[in-house]
Formats: C-alpha cells, structure tokens, sequence
C-alpha cells in the first residue's frame, strides 16, 4: 500500500542550495579554509620595552605576521565563512569588496583558496603598490571616486550576480567575539602569565570598527575576568568616528580623507560600536608617524601608520596611569607591516610634500626611549 500524502501540506518547495553538488563544494570550501588557518599559527605579542614608564607594561600584538600582512586576515576569513555558512557563497559566485587596503589584500587570498573571482573597487588615487598587492593575491581591482565605492560595489555584485562581502556593515557581526581565536581571546590567552594580565587599556583605531566591537563584546563576554578592562579607541585627522562619539550623532562628512591608511572614515560606519567604546583619542597624523619612525630606530623593524597611532594613545595612557601612581598594562595593535608605506609614511619626501613636521612628536617620544632597546 502506497503511503498517501497527508493533505495538511499546503505547500513544499526546494532551493538549489541544498544540491548534492553544492553540498560538496561548500564541504571542500570549509575545509580548504580549515586548512589553511591549521597552516597559520598565530599572532606574537611583543613586549614593548619603553624607559620612564616603570611598572607599566605595553604589549603589541603583531598582527602583520599573518599570511597576508595585516589584522585584516582574521576579518576576511570571517566574512568569507559568514557568506559561505549564509549560503551567499558558491561554486559560481564572483566576491566583491569596497576597500583599497589590507581587506582587500586578505580577501584576494581567501578568494583564490576558494578558486573565485575577486574584485575589489578602490578609490581613484588608491596607491600602485596596493592595487599590485590585490592583483599578487589573485584579485582584480576597479577605481571610482572615494564617495562611490559602496554603491559600486553593489552595483558590481547585482550585475555579476556576485556576494558583495561588505567588511563596513558585516565585520561587527561576521567575527566571531566569543570565541574561534578571535583577537581578543587570543591576546587574553597570550597576557596570563605576565605580572598584569587584565590590561587597564587596550587601545586600536577603527576602520570598519569591527575589531574595538569584538574586543569590547569580549570584555563584556569575560566580564568575569576582565570587567575593569577598558576599550580606546584612537582616530586620526580626516576621520569622523571622533566627532560622532563626542556627539552621540551620525557625523559624516563627504569627501574628507585619512592620510593613515586603514582608519579613520567619512561616515560612521555601521560596524563602529561607540556604546562599547570607553574612551576616545583623536590624535594628529604628524604624531602617529612619529610613533612608526621612533618605533623603527628601537626595534629595527617598519610598521604601518595605523600602528603609530595605536602607539602614541597608548603612551599618552601610560604616562596618565605612572603620573596617578597606577601600576599596569595596556595593550595595543601592530596592524600592519611598513613595506606598503615605503612611498608614503615611511619616506621624507612624501612627509614634507604632505606639510607634516614629525619632528616635535620625535622629541616628545625620546623621553620613552629605553637605555637599551629590545623587543
Ligand atoms: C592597517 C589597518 N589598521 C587598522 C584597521 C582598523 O581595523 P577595523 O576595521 O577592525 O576597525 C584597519 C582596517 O582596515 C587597517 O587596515
């Protein structure tokens, strides 16, 4: 006796996503990115060894060690798995960025692991070495004006029938901020054994904002440990996330730019968490390269500009807690390595043509300079 179909169903209909084929090529997907982090191990954090500053430890967690260069690694891998995992993802699909720097870099990458096209839309003046960067990791780029590259991005990804990543509304709910080696949990689990594990600052700038969100939620996730932790976020010139966290309003401001690549954005961009956010600091560009040339003559090693600024935030927190008699730790990012910036924060000429004078910020940095330089 053949079973008779109830007659309760109403309706019943089936999506392409669940083919067999599919099924198979996301599998493959999963477990080529698997692969690829069990490859990668993880992120140092360096002890800053700073004179004038006696019990108080500054630590920086060097994120440009990771394949790709930069902190954006650990990002594009989590879109990635929040497009594949939200079936937005598959064996045709062309990815999609609006970004000129480091997430571009890092999805290029994943992108190829994946064997997908890639296209990063980047704003007009977007440096050569940058675009030659995207292209070594597979992807292709296309140039608009610096206000369009959002809606470009849309457009390409409803043309193409493409997955359009959008790192600026997804970073804040595409990283995992309770666990899977996010950088918070990664940086807790490396500060266990030093003399002050639960850091009185952690200090990072914001780009798409995505990496003070995690660590705020996972201050707040740990709160058992971690409670008295406190997030600042340092901004640089030509960035509005400052002015809207002092306003409590949406500031964005068309056509103004970031001379510190990576951070600092004209609009306040979605995955910018300022209710997380303990504390702001707008430092000036001039001060932020100091940070990176006085960086390099202690260690010997070019980091990018967003590191600078991370730096002199942190130093400016560290003198507020020896001048209060407070003993402690902060904790800060290395965001990215120095080669991007060899034409730019890195070289005299590109700082006079820019009109910015580094040498008081130097000044003020030499009272920081230990006797003997290690890291
Ligand atoms: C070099 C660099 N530093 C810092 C950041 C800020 O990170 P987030 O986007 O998580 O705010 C970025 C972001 O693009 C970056 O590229």
């Amino acid at each position: 006796m053949t079973s008779r179909e109830p007659d309760f169903i109403l309706g019943d209909h089936s999506r392409a996503s669940g083919e067999p084929s599919r099924r198979a090529w996301l599998r493959q997907a999963m477990r080529t990115i698997d692969a690829d982090f069990n490859r990668s191990s993880d992120t140092h954090l360096q002890k800053l060894t700073v004179g004038g500053l006696d019990g108080v430890d500054i630590y920086l967690k060097d994120e440009s060690i990771h394949p790709t260069g930069s902190l954006k690694h650990r990002l594009a891998r989590s879109l990635i798995l929040y497009g594949l995992c939200s079936g937005r993802i598959g064996p045709e699909t062309t990815l999609i960025e609006a970004s000129s720097g480091s997430t571009a870099v890092s999805e290029a990458y994943f992108a190829r692991l994946l064997g997908l096209p890639f296209v990063a839309v980047v704003p007009e003046g977007t440096s050569a070495r940058k675009i030659a960067e995207i292209a070594r990791n597979g992807g292709q780029t296309v140039e608009v004006a610096a206000g369009d590259i959002y809606a470009k991005a849309e457009e390409l990804a409803a043309e193409s029938g493409g997955y359009y990543l959008d790192q600026f509304t997804n970073a804040e709910r595409a990283t995992d901020w309770r666990a899977n080696n996010n950088i918070a949990e990664s940086l807790f689990q490396q500060l266990e054994s030093e003399p002050h594990p639960a850091p009185e600052w952690i200090v990072v700038g914001a780009g798409t904002g995505g990496t003070s969100a995690t660590i705020g939620r996972y201050l707040r996730y740990r709160a058992d440990c971690f409670c008295d932790t406190k997030v600042c976020v340092a901004d640089p010139e030509g960035s509005v996330f400052y002015d809207g966290y002092v306003s409590g309003e949406d500031a964005s401001q068309a056509g103004v730019r970031s001379r510190i690549e990576g951070v600092g954005r004209p609009r306040m961009e979605p995955s910018f968490l300022p209710q997380i956010v303990d504390r702001m600091m707008k430092i000036s560009d001039a001060a932020s390269i100091a940070a990176v040339w006085w960086l390099k003559d202690l260690t010997g090693r070019r980091f990018g500009p967003s590191t600078g600024l991370n730096l002199c935030a942190s130093l400016v927190l560290a003198g507020e807690m020896k001048a209060g008699g407070r003993e402690g730790s902060i904790a800060t990012l290395i965001c990215d390595g120095g080669e991007r910036y060899e034409d730019t924060c890195h070289s005299a000429a590109w700082l006079e043509a820019q009109g910015l004078d580094i040498a008081p910020h130097v000044d003020w940095l030499a009272q920081f300079t230990p006797t003997f330089a290690r890291l």
